[in-house]
């Protein structure tokens, strides 16, 4: 792939063993590549290092071996704050501040480049589908959907190149995880954003397409384009995914 904006390398990330033991292998020899305005889904089960290979993407985890390249250039000679806010992780649970949705969208460290205005704060309340009324709301008062797009707000703010889902929607009842959905896929369609995202809502991958990556005990054991389709997936884990079944569920290739 020509110019992708994120590309990983053989990563390999393992902690230290405590007391002496063997170190604990979380991610091993993991590659990939996404194109500029592409998707990615990471899927698998519970402990298989989705969040950890996410975190990576932004410094907020280090690997032991391998590289991750951002916009094309190793993360690791990019300031880690401008990289966090170029990559923006968005986290199943809201992170609010005390204080009202205004402070919530204000609060950066001193320096952040952008337009914090009022009409600016509007118009990303509006681009995440809440009314500008919003700003003086009580952050602790609004509802887990309306917390997940303020947290939206917030990364759309300080012009991401690419999200860092991780389960956005999986603390949300039905109806506000849709909306989280449709916030997702409408920012991504107006800024050309590219997505990466732990999900297990076969709904937010049919939203996005791209590619999905199968990840089982750190370990890559499928990664297929989604282009033709769900009937184009070989990978029958991934298409009992789509199909709406838990990974949990599935039984692991002989
Ligand atoms: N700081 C840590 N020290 C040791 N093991 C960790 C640490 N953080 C995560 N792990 C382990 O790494 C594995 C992958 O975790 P995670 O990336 O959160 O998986 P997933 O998001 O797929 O559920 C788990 O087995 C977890 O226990
Ligand atoms: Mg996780």
């Amino acid at each position: 792939m020509s110019d992708p904006i994120v590309a990983v390398e053989h990563l390999t990330l393992a902690y230290p063993g405590d007391r002496g033991r063997p170190a604990v292998s979380v991610l091993t020899d993991v590659s990939l590549n996404m194109a500029r305005g592409g998707a990615l889904t990471l899927v698998g089960p519970s402990g298989s290092g989705k969040s950890t290979l996410l975190r990576c993407l932004n410094r907020l985890e280090e690997p032991t071996a391998g590289t991750v390249r951002f916009d094309g250039r190793d993360v690791r000679s990019l300031d880690p704050r401008e990289l966090r806010r170029r990559a923006a992780l968005v986290m199943q649970t809201p992170v609010l501040f005390e204080g009202t949705v205004r402070d919530n969208l204000w609060l950066r460290p001193a320096g952040t480049p952008g337009d914090f205005s009022e009409a600016r704060l509007s118009e990303v309340l509006i681009e995440v589908g809440l009314e500008p009324l919003f700003l003086d709301r009580d952050a602790a008062t609004l509802s887990g959907g309306e917390k997940q797009r303020v947290t939206i707000a917030r990364a759309l703010l300080r012009d991401p190149q690419a999200l860092l889902l991780d389960e956005p929607t999986s603390a949300l009842d039905p109806p506000n995880a849709a909306l989280v959905v449709e916030t997702i896929s409408r920012a991504r369609e107006a800024r050309r954003l590219s997505i990466v995202a732990v999900t297990h809502q076969p709904e937010l991958v049919r939203h996005l397409g791209g590619s999905l990556l199968f990840l089982v005990r750190g370990r890559v054991e499928a990664y297929e384009r989604l282009d033709g389709g769900a009937s184009a997936i070989g990978d029958a884990r991934l298409q009992a995914f789509l199909a709406g079944e838990s990974p949990r569920a599935v039984p692991a290739k002989p």
